[in-house]
């Protein structure tokens, strides 16, 4: 059996929390998109895990298994595994062959081309995400199987690495250094290539699963990201490159959708809104204006709103767990949440950092939007569209700061009534019925309503 965790808004939402919550009754836990643009928080034990690549579930003793449908940059893999076994944990990661490689020169790209799209930026994490996804796309990529045949290696290598630096030197006129060099880049690689098969971590992916799942196991999906960065499905450009959606499970892992449909695909939800990097955000409150260079909201926001927006940024802790950047914030938004729970098909919502929330007067919530004189409840397909709309707002009496870890250990009637009229109008509205509440970053802060596995 399966069950898929998928970031419903903009990242960030708390998946790593919820996958390690519920990943306990899992065996394997597989990531099926991104690379180490994701960054999860992992409290174990009192200790903080903070993980971009490896999957979550093996901080607990899982097997984690990287899918194809992700970018793996191998100095990153194996930092985090060495890190891991340092603090004392054995972890077992597997990597699926067709995974695509993320090399030196992706990453150097990837800051080129920020540079260069000024306010056409998405604000990347610059972990070269995009230019390796570009390469697979244009069946030039280098794929984890081809780190351990030496030949293919060369002769991918030997293809792809003069046009990326005629590229850089040419188009973006850059100086290169060894990160264009084929040689450096074959030794290297190869070494890491050798160590992958050493310790016996690779995989064909589709076929590990499958045989897991047919054994009995129960197999847990991550999805890295959320929706609204989705390619497809995102606020495109402003997205990463790979599908964070649901369908994802199934291209990004190998197993079918009818055997991921099996299982439930929760949506998980931040009660309000946080970002990292650019792109309008209809239901934003104030801004960090250097991440903003086109939808700069900060513009007309009162001080009061910059108050409140600095008030959930600290008791949020909205700080880029990858590159520390301050995230933007703004209160919940349903249309987003609307689009997402179609094109994801939710079964079950996990709704998190209502704690952050606690104290606050009155909570807001982007109900709507009005565009172009016309009231509208999903989000429109086009960027430019979604950045002309303006949210419509519905106000919630806000709720008591309390003992959150007692809340979570009395279970779902505990939380403040407020709190739950807010959760349930989200529930009611998404037509999806609550899983999990996060009341606070550790693991036992979580009230558990349904447990996927059960
Ligand atoms: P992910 O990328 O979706 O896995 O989420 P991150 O780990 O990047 O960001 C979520 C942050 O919020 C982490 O620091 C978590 O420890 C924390 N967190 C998760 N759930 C809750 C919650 O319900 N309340 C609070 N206060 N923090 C939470
Ligand atoms: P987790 O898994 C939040 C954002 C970047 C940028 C855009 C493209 O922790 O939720 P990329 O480096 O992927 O090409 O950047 O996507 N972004 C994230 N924002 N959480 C993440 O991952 C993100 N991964 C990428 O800020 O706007
Ligand atoms: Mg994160």
């Amino acid at each position: 059996m399966t069950v898929t965790i998928v970031g419903s808004q903009l990242g960030d939402e708390g998946k790593g929390g919820v996958v390690d919550l519920y990943g306990d009754a899992a065996d394997v836990v597989a990531r099926y998109q991104g690379g180490d643009n994701a960054g999860h928080t992992v409290v174990h034990d009192g200790e903080k895990y903070k993980l971009s690549l490896v999957p979550s579930g093996a901080v607990r003793g899982k097997v984690g298994v990287l899918g194809n449908g992700c970018v793996v940059n191998p100095e990153t893999l194996f930092d985090e595994i060495d890190t891991l076994r340092d603090r004392g944990l054995e972890p077992d990661v597997r990597v699926a062959e067709r995974a695509h490689v993320i090399l030196p020169y992706h990453r150097a790209l990837d800051g080129i081309e920020e540079e260069e799209k000024d306010d056409l930026a998405a604000g990347t994490t610059k972990r070269g995400i995009g230019p390796t996804y570009e390469d697979k796309a244009g069946r030039r990529g280098v794929r984890i199987g081809d780190l351990l045949d030496p030949d293919a290696l060369r002769e991918r290598l030997e293809y792809v690495v003069p046009q990326k630096k005629a590229l850089a030197e040419e188009v973006f006129e850059k100086e290169t250094g060894e990160e264009f060099d084929i040689e450096h880049l074959y030794e290297t690689y190869r070494e890491y290539g050798k160590r992958l098969e050493e310790e016996g971590m690779t995989v064909d992916c589709g076929d590990f699963l499958q045989e897991r799942i047919d054994a009995g196991d129960n197999v847990m999906l991550e999805g890295a990201q959320g929706t609204s960065l989705d390619i497809d499905h995102g606020v495109y450009p402003y997205v990463t490159s790979s599908n964070p959606s649901s369908g994802g499970a199934s291209v990004g892992t190998g197993l079918g959708p009818t055997v991921v449909g099996q299982g439930d695909v929760i949506g998980i939800v931040k009660a309000y809104l946080s970002r990292v990097g650019t792109g309008p955000l209809p239901t934003e409150l104030g801004g960090v204006e250097d991440q903003t260079p086109d939808y700069d909201a900060s513009e007309g926001a009162g001080e009061d709103e910059e108050e409140l927006a600095t008030r959930i940024r600290d008791e949020g802790g909205e700080y880029g767990t990858v590159t520390g950047r301050p995230r933007r914030v703004g209160w919940l938004d349903m249309p987003m949440l609307r689009h997402a729970t179609r094109a994801n098909g939710f079964t079950g919502l996990a709704i998190n950092h209502i704690d952050v929330l606690a104290g606050l007067d009155e909570v807001k919530v982007g109900h709507s939007y009005e565009f172009d004189g016309e009231e509208i409840f999903t989000m429109p397909p086009t960027t430019e569209a979604w950045g002309r709309c303006e949210a419509t707002f519905k106000s919630f009496d806000g709720w008591p700061e309390v003992d959150w870890a007692e809340v979570a250990a009395e279970g779902y009637e505990a939380i403040p009534e407020n709190a739950r009229t807010y959760l349930e109008y989200i529930s009611d509205e998404l037509e999806t019925p609550i899983y999990a509440v996060g009341v606070g970053p550790g693991r036992e802060e979580t009230v558990i309503v349904e447990n996927p596995y059960e």
